[in-house]
């Protein structure tokens, strides 16, 4: 039984589809990143389910448990939201902010001291137990954001764009706690723009557009595709055309164009790699051509990236 699993999940707001037959199934123990750009409908995904919005049809489910009013209260014992804003009150302190969660939460005594002092150890900020919440920077927020829903040690942590607004070393600080609590046996579903950003975090990947999952899954997978398609350029001392010619009739090449004295070949993405690179110096030499440059274009992994999540995955 999968931990999390929507089914035919689907949100209309009038004409507007903002989820549109959603099906996802994320195993226990799995960090899933839900890529997707604006408007794509990430929040409204984990806003049902986090048990906070309604769907218009289809089911989801967490921990075998169907989510709506029925079992409101189980689902949310089982699952920690972060959402992408953080309020506050004023004038709260970081102890007075986790007393109030915790005793919603009904941990009392003790046994709330412990929680409280765990859950600010592990996200870094017991050093912060006395400073006025709002007083904290926006990576600290989010961090008590987290230390917040972990009072209750939920299974399943739901976060929405955790790392959105933060500094480059916020962001890695924050990756690291979520990396943390992965290896604590979390079942992590964590919403976000930027593909790249989750490839050391997420063992699985479902990118989402206008509602619809166009591609789901293993991380692995995808940064393969991304870096796939490669495109290499080659130099010969004479003869440039034939040996533009003879490339573009070897297996796995899709173009092969002489660009600036040199020639440009592209190569299918299932073919590309270090071995086909050599197997057409191979033919070049065997064919007699010296070659004067043999070179493997870089991928630029954010750019592959952004052309895999604007639709061209199938
Ligand atoms: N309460 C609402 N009423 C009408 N439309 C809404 C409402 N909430 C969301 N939408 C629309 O649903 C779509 C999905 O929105 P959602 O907030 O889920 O996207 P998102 O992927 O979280 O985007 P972002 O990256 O900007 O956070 C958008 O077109 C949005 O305008
Ligand atoms: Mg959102």
């Amino acid at each position: 039984m999968p931990m999390i699993q929507t089914i035919n999940l689907t949100k209309r707001y009038g004409e507007l589809m903002a989820l549109s037959n959603l099906n996802l199934e994320i195993e226990r123990g799995d960090c899933f990143g839900f890529i997707g750009p604006n408007g794509a409908g990430k929040t409204t995904c984990i806003k049902i389910l986090s048990t906070l919005l309604k769907p218009t049809w289809g089911e989801a489910r967490i921990d075998g448990l169907s989510v709506g009013p029925v079992n409101a209260r189980q689902v949310r014992s089982v699952i920690g939201y972060v959402p992408d804003y953080f309020g506050s009150y004023d004038n709260m302190v970081v102890q007075e902010y986790l007393e109030f969660f915790a005793a919603s939460y009904n941990i009392h005594g003790d046994k709330r001291k412990q929680v409280i002092g765990d859950v600010l150890d592990l996200t870094d900020l017991a050093y912060k137990i006395d400073a006025e919440v709002n007083s904290l920077s926006r990576g600290m927020q989010q961090r008590l954001s987290v230390a917040r829903v972990l009072l209750h040690d939920p299974k399943v942590l739901l976060l929405d764009e955790p790392a959105s607004g933060l500094d480059p070393r916020a962001r890695i600080e924050m990756r690291e706690l979520l990396k943390e609590l992965h290896r604590m046996g979390k079942t992590i579903l964590i919403s976000s723009h930027i593909l790249l950003e989750l490839a050391d975090l997420c063992n699985r990947v479902g990118i989402i557009e206008q509602g619809e999952l166009k591609y789901n899954g293993t991380m692995q997978d995808i940064l393969d595709r991304a870096q796939s398609g490669a495109v290499l350029h080659v130099a010969v001392t004479q003869r440039t055309e034939q040996a533009a010619q003879l490339i573009s009739q070897l297996p796995g090449v899709t173009a092969a164009d002489i660009t600036n004295n040199h020639i440009r070949i592209t190569v299918a993405p299932d073919h590309a790699g270090h071995q086909h690179t050599a197997a057409i110096a191979q033919k070049l030499v065997t064919e007699g051509y010296a070659l004067t440059r043999l070179e493997e274009e870089k991928v630029n992994l954010e750019s592959a990236f952004m052309r895999l999540t604007k639709g061209l995955v199938q």
